[in-house]
């Protein structure tokens, strides 16, 4: 199959590149690398490069022959939605209208979307299941939020002559290799490490004890993949996440403990929380789970140390 991944110059979005060509699928990137990185786009990938909220760029990708669309592009911060919501918008929003008013124009029949968990805002119960309303309390989660519904409402238009398959990952605090580590806004995880490795204080906003479901991108690829071509996952939400829970600090902890240091040792500021924080976040995986027979494979230790090893080595000097 065809596949375009828009935003696979992204961290997410070029794992998923590099597992749909090792499962032998051609892919096609669209990525305008704001805040991707071409070094990331996988050498048997063809890349266009260009802005999703341009709809001319949008159809070059498709010319390319385009069957399903892995849909990652995205103004993927918090904070910069609140900075800048005129931006967040466009991008988010109009960029999926752009991404979906093609897969219309030219019948294409299966749309993935990268969708967050914050469209949640304040669940009422964790671990937050899909069933549970969405009151985003961040600008992004908005939009993210918006971006899921065109896509569902096109999918139920009984003006389509092809059957429009659309399903949503709500992906938690995706971590691992390639995650930027010049971006203050985006990634805790490698924030972090980026922190340590350059000898910066670590800054934690509000008191730390906030906690987040970490799950690895190579689990998370596994659950795209495993829906890509299964009827069950049609019309479907899913969270994506290990239905762990994390404290910041204990984040702190274990990443300075990778570098054999120590909230004793080491400069760590706490400020203000920030808006758009959500305090606890917990994801119930149990509809992938039964789905898909998706499973979260690996322990967060586990993943962390395999993103240690990549961060150490991209800020190796030379490297
Ligand atoms: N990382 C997470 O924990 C997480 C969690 C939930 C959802 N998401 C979503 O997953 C997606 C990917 O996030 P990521 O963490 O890989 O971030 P990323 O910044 O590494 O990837 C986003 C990619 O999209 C590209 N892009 C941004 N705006 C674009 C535009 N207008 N036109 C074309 N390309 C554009 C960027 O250059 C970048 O390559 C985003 O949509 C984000 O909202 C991420």
């Amino acid at each position: 199959m065809t596949i375009l991944v828009t935003g696979g110059a992204g961290f997410i979005g070029s794992h998923m590149a590099d597992h749909l060509l090792a499962r032998g699928h051609r892919v096609v990137i669209l990525d305008n690398l704001c805040t991707g990185f071409e070094e990331n786009v996988p050498a048997a990938a063809e890349f266009v490069k260009g802005d999703v909220r341009d709809p001319g760029a949008v159809a070059a990708a498709f010319d390319k022959g385009v069957e399903a669309v892995f849909h990652i592009a995205g103004q993927a911060s918090t904070i910069v939605s609140f900075d800048d919501p005129a931006e967040d918008l466009s991008v988010n929003v109009t960029g999926t209208l752009n991404v979906m008013n093609e897969c219309i124009r030219r019948r294409v029949t299966r749309v993935l979307y990268a969708s967050s968990m914050t469209a949640y805002g304040v669940p009422a119960k964790l671990p937050v299941t899909e069933d549970e309303p969405v009151r985003p309390i961040s600008y992004y989660g908005i939009t993210k939020e918006a971006a899921e519904r065109y896509l569902f409402a096109t999918a139920g238009r009984v003006d389509l002559d092809f059957d429009f398959h659309v399903t949503a990952f709500r992906m938690f605090n995706v971590y691992g290799e390639r995650q930027s580590l010049d971006n203050p806004y985006q990634g805790v995880v490698t924030i972090f490490m980026a922190n340590i490795l350059k000898g910066e204080p670590i800054t934690i906003f509000s008191d730390g004890e906030q906690t987040r479901d970490f799950v690895y991108i190579g689990d998370v690829a596994d659950a795209w993949l495993r829906a890509l071509d299964n009827p069950a996952s049609y019309g479907t939400v899913y969270n994506v996440g290990a239905g762990g829970s994390i404290s910041i600090n204990r984040l702190v902890d274990v990443t300075l403990d990778c570098f054999g240091k120590s909230r004793e040792t080491y400069e760590v500021r706490y400020l203000p929380e920030r808006p758009g924080d959500q305090r606890h976040m917990t994801a119930d995986i149990s509809r992938l789970r039964t789905d898909l027979g998706w499973e979260p494979r690996v322990p967060f230790d586990d993943g962390m140390q395999r993103t240690l090893r990549w961060a150490v080595n991209k800020s190796a000097p030379g490297a």
